[in-house]
């Protein structure tokens, strides 16, 4: 028995942050940004908006394009690295959001590997024949733990959020075999330092701006595109498959030239790597479920992707999947994008 994605949701938020508005707040400028990291603008979420309504609008989605009956769906795994609050989970929140009654909910924080770790979860759990549907989603809001005041990192992070149903099949499509990889000794390359329970807030990490995000951008861009290359290759191999076998690549969005680099060196063409960094930056724990959203339409039944990510921890890893006959469609196609705001100030 497999595990295969049969429905697709996904949610940005309407208020667009540009490259242009950044250049007025930090020493940067639109082209740096743009040749560097291949982000053009990303989208942030107003003050009233928490992780939680991203994943519970990235569901909505999901249900009102397929027709799936939201009270079969037994459990709900949410990749965030963005919480509502510490505690309590988020995943909780989202199920009586999304009016999931009888599913139960945990999240997972492997930061920009979330989702794909939360993926193989519950590949595992529906593989195991306990479960036959279950929702995983990766949603953050990134903006609140961004700096905006520090251009290292306020130039790359975007708020979303995206969903997949996983169900069982008998045939041969869904998710293949996965490796998933730690390596803690990358905690301090990329973090926030306080605001947990190593350091909690207190006056000083407000002082020092110690509750956002730190990233050492060259050193981690350098494992980044290291990691993910041989993780794939080793993915592949494990699935036995090569390189030209796959159709689709669905590489964590964090910097397109990391993207650029890995698909060099499994030398796979550049028209088979999707990319959306340009237009949501890196959104951690959703690239790659709004990278499966925005695309869907691409993938063909008995098709190959191979997913893979980096992140903080350091997380990373590389799946493949046999793209499966996905639930029927509703109608009309609902894309939860309001008026476009091009002004967005993000304040803390
Ligand atoms: O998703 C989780 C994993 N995260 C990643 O994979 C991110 C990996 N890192 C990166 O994407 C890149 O390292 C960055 C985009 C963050 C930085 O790009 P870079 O090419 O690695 O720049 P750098 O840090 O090596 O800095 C090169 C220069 C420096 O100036 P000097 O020392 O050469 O004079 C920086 O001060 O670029 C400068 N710089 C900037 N200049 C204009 C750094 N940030 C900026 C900026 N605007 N925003």
């Amino acid at each position: 028995m497999n595990a295969v994605i049969t429905a697709i949701g996904g949610f940005v938020p309407s208020s667009i942050l540009t490259n242009k508005k950044i250049s007025e707040t930090v020493d940067t400028s639109e082209e740096w940004i743009e040749k560097r990291t291949g982000i053009k603008e990303r989208r942030i979420a107003d003050c009233n908006t928490a992780t939680s309504d991203l994943a519970s609008a990235a569901i909505e989605n999901l249900f009102e394009n397929y027709n799936v009956d939201r009270l079969e769906v037994e459990a709900l795994l949410v990749a965030t690295a963005t919480p509502d609050h510490i505690l309590a989970p988020t995943a909780s929140i989202v199920c009586e959001k999304s009016g999931l009654a009888n599913a139960f909910g945990f999240d997972m924080n492997a930061a920009c590997s979330g989702f794909l770790y939360a993926l193989e979860m519950g590949a595992n759990m529906i593989e195991s024949g306990r479960y036959s549907k279950i929702i995983v989603v990766g949603a953050d809001k990134m903006s609140s733990i961004v700096d905006y005041e520090d251009r290292n990192t306020c130039i790359l992070f975007g708020d979303g959020a995206g969903a997949v149903l996983l169900e069982k099949t008998e045939s041969d499509n869904g998710l293949m075999k996965t490796i998933l990889k730690t390596d803690g000794s990358g905690t301090s390359s990329l973090l926030v330092p306080s605001g947990g329970s190593r350091n909690p807030t207190s006056m000083q990490s407000l002082l020092h701006r110690t509750n956002y995000l730190k990233q050492e951008g060259a050193f981690v861009f350098k494992k980044a595109v290291a990691s993910m290359s041989q993780v794939s290759q080793d993915a592949l191999a494990k699935n036995e498959l090569h390189a030209a076998q796959i159709d689709w690549v669905i590489p964590h969005q964090a910097n397109l030239r990391i993207i650029n680099a890995v698909s060099e060196s499994l030398n796979i063409d550049s028209e088979k790597v999707k990319v959306n960094i340009d237009r949501y930056g890196n959104t951690t724990s959703a690239t790659v479920p709004l990278c499966l959203w925005d695309f869907k339409e691409d993938f063909k039944l008995g098709q190959n992707l191979l997913i893979t990510t980096f992140g903080a921890g350091f997380s990373w890893g590389a799946t493949c999947l046999k793209w499966g006959v996905m639930r029927e469609k509703k109608a009309v196609e609902t894309i939860k994008t309001d008026t476009v705001n091009e002004n967005v100030l993000v304040a803390h």
